[in-house]
């Protein structure tokens, strides 16, 4: 077979900031907002920053250097190191890969209609009623397939001509609005008050293995680990990139963006008295919640929650579009043509997302089972591949670095820490996906 030689990043740059883009996304601006306000705010933050630390941090480097070494897509990268009887393991990947992504193009296409319609019309004042319409039905299906031609519009580029570039323009965009909103967000009354509820801190709450869950969760979420999306990405780095700084920045990165959502999110609620609201976790309070606010700010409520949505937009563009790169280069690999791949893997992404576009109960099931189980499946065994299986990943890793620091520390953590907390959180997501799945037939 002849393929193509592989693509490369053009520079460290940006590779980075694809790799923010594919971190940040809805799962910071929402999730860990509400999460870290219902679990115990500042003690929170601290649990999900030791998480991060201790069990996020090791998969992302171990990803990183996989996709690296094997210069190869998710589907053959742990076959290059570890043999056939890993392949399997890899159709994880793709198909956790592709199943995030035919629900995240829904949610991502109700954030593409708002922040349409903030331009064309503003916020309406009855903000639920304008979401049950609009969540699901031939409009969600519509406004799920344009997210996802704009987002196979960008991967069908290539890496340097589509992504890199996207990112490169995109991501200094996002930070940009997001720090300005947080500037404005600390000037309406009641500021204090949102701050203050966000940061309360509660460590009896620490105590709790819920709370435990979420953390370790959702810094795995929010990384964008456990199906290869990380590994893609490497494996168009060249074989003597750096990585353990990399991995570094980019989980700061990803944590500095949910923490200063936070500080935008919190101030709106409290000036307009919503706060009780926060407490309604589904997916829907972000586009019920927010937009009501900016409904009743007026004109400047229109202009601040355009740049809300605009940011929303960007983050969910930036991390769909890893999404689908997992796909395609796995295809790639098999030797499709990119283009052929986009769209035909890219268009299965959007059939398959028609029944979560019709149905939110359907969206929400398919986000349990991918995202608290699959993806937790996944990251475990990436831990105990490179923990106890690899050959010599020491050497691996310091292909690039020349000399590696803290290696006992790394697998010492992917060793035991890691495969400990992924297992409880396991134990306690399988039951919890298995019935929603269930309620779904009733
Ligand atoms: N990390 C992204 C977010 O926070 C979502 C995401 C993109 C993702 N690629 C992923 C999650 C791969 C898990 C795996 O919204």
């Amino acid at each position: 077979m002849i393929t193509a030689p592989r693509e490369h990043w053009g520079s460290r740059t940006g590779f980075m900031l694809a790799a923010i883009g594919s971190a940040v996304g809805l799962g910071n601006m929402w999730r860990f907002s509400y999460l870290a306000a219902e679990n115990g705010g500042a003690a929170f933050v601290l649990l999900y920053l030791a998480m991060t630390a201790g069990v996020a941090l090791p998969v992302l480097l171990a990803e990183l250097m996989l996709g690296r070494g094997a210069q190869q897509g998710p589907l053959r990268a742990l076959v290059h190191f570890g043999g056939a009887r890993w392949r399997p393991l890899g159709w994880l990947f793709v198909g956790a890969g592709f199943l995030i992504l035919s629900y995240y193009g829904v949610i991502a296409g109700w954030t593409l209609r708002y922040t349409a319609e903030a331009i064309w019309h503003g916020f309406p004042a009855d903000a639920a009623a304008h979401f049950a319409q609009i969540s699901a039905g031939p409009v969600a299906v519509a406004w799920h397939l344009g997210f996802l031609a704009l987002t196979a519009g960008i991967v069908a580029g290539g890496i340097q001509r589509g992504i890199e570039r996207a990112s490169v323009v995109l991501m200094p965009l996002l930070f940009a609005i997001l720090a300005g909103l947080a500037v404005y967000a600390a000037t309406v009354p009641g500021a204090g008050t949102g701050y203050a509820y966000y940061l309360q801190t509660d460590f009896g709450e620490l105590l709790s293995l819920t709370v435990l869950r979420d953390a370790a969760g959702q810094a795995f979420f929010s990384l964008s680990l456990g199906m290869g999306a990380m590994m893609t990405y490497a494996s168009y780095l060249r074989r003597d990139a750096d990585l353990p700084d990399e991995a570094v920045v980019i989980a700061l990165s990803d944590f500095a963006v949910a923490f200063v959502a936070g500080l935008v999110v919190f101030p709106l609620l409290f000036a307009l008295g919503l706060q009780q609201d926060v407490g309604a976790s589904t997916i829907g309070a972000l586009f019920i919640t927010l937009p009501h606010a900016f409904a009743e700010m007026g004109a400047a409520g229109r202009a601040v929650g355009l740049l809300f949505f605009a940011a929303l937009l960007v983050g969910a563009l930036t991390s769909a579009i890893s999404l689908l790169e997992v796909v395609v280069s796995s295809a790639i690999d098999r030797g499709w043509s990119r283009p052929v791949a986009t769209l035909g893997l890219g268009g299965a992404v959007g059939i398959t997302g028609i029944a979560a576009a019709l149905d939110t109960a359907v969206l929400g099931v398919m986000d349990q089972i991918a995202g608290n189980v699959l993806l937790i499946l996944g990251g475990l065994a990436i831990a105990l591949f490179v923990g106890w299986s690899m050959r010599d990943p020491e050497a691996e890793l310091a292909a690039g670095a020349g000399r590696v620091h803290w290696f006992f520390l790394w697998r010492g953590l992917l060793r035991f820490v890691v495969p400990a907390v992924l297992a409880v959180v396991l134990a306690s997501a399988i039951p919890a996906a298995l019935q929603s799945l269930r309620a779904l037939f009733d």
